[in-house]
């Protein structure tokens, strides 16, 4: 079976920072695919490349074998791939429901058609009880949810997380977890960056690790880990922690 993401030697530079260097790797449909790696090592960018916000500057991204590279986000969504932000900012005077509803729209004809599926979307990233609630007031943990809400909105076939976990109580990592391997059960295709390594381990099949811009290692999450070049890039950063 072909891959449903193909990404073939994606390369961005912003003006002399190789920021992604020839970046290839496949997803298959179902699986859930974690991405490692230090800070700025081009793991934020690697998304963006991949969901239209930054245009590569040579390679190509397929999704479903077609040639989805430098297209707009609107456009890739619609093909079913959206991207969450590593920092999301929801619309802070808006309820729950309403951010939600702003992103279902694309895929629902009518208002009313877009309330009920966001409604559904709320309720599937446990966030139903909220739906009236400001955004401004939401925790780190309803924003991180919130923000998966909204992608799950669009109906996409594969999510692009960047950094899910972050900044997220370590008791709510678990709550996390079991809702990502719901979505994954529901049929959507997860590629995800994370900084945490035990965390990721529990639940991705796969791990890719980034450093300067480059895929350094692909495979079994215990051997990534594990590996020497990949335990030296974390260590070579003051902390592995993105702000
Ligand atoms: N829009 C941008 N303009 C200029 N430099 C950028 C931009 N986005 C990212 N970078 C730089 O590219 C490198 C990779 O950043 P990023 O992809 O955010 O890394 P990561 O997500 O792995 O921490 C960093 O050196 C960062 O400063
Ligand atoms: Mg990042």
């Amino acid at each position: 079976m072909t891959a449903l993401l193909s990404v073939r030697g994606v390369s961005c530079a912003f003006g002399g920072l190789k920021a992604l260097n020839a970046v290839s790797f496949d997803v298959a449909r179902g699986e859930i695919l974690g991405i490692i790696g230090p800070n700025g090592a081009g793991k934020s960018t690697l998304f963006s490349a991949i969901s239209g916000y930054v245009r590569p500057d040579s390679g190509e991204v397929l999704l479903d074998e077609a040639d989805i590279t430098g297209r707009m986000p609107e456009d890739i969504a619609r093909r079913g791939l959206v991207k969450t932000f590593q920092t999301s900012r929801p619309f802070s005077s808006m309820t729950f429901l309403d951010n939600v509803v702003v992103a279902s729209l694309a895929s629902q004809k009518n208002l009313a058609g877009a309330r009920k599926h966001a409604f559904r979307c709320l309720e599937q990233v446990g966030l139903a009880q909220h739906w009236d609630t400001p955004a401004r007031g939401a925790s780190t943990g309803q924003r991180k949810r919130l923000e998966i809400g909204r992608a799950l909105a669009t109906r996409p076939r594969i999510v692009l997380l960047d950094e899910p976990f972050g900044g997220v109580d370590f008791a709510a990592i678990d709550g996390l977890i079991a809702l990502l391997l719901t979505i994954r059960d529901a049929g959507v295709t997860i590629v995800l960056i994370e900084h945490n390594l035990a965390a990721v381990q529990r639940f991705v099949g796969r791990l890719i690790a980034m450093n300067l811009g480059e895929k350094v290692l692909e495979g079994e999450p215990a051997k990534v880990t594990q590996d020497r070049r990949v335990v030296n890039a974390y260590l070579g950063t003051e902390d592995g922690e993105d702000a």
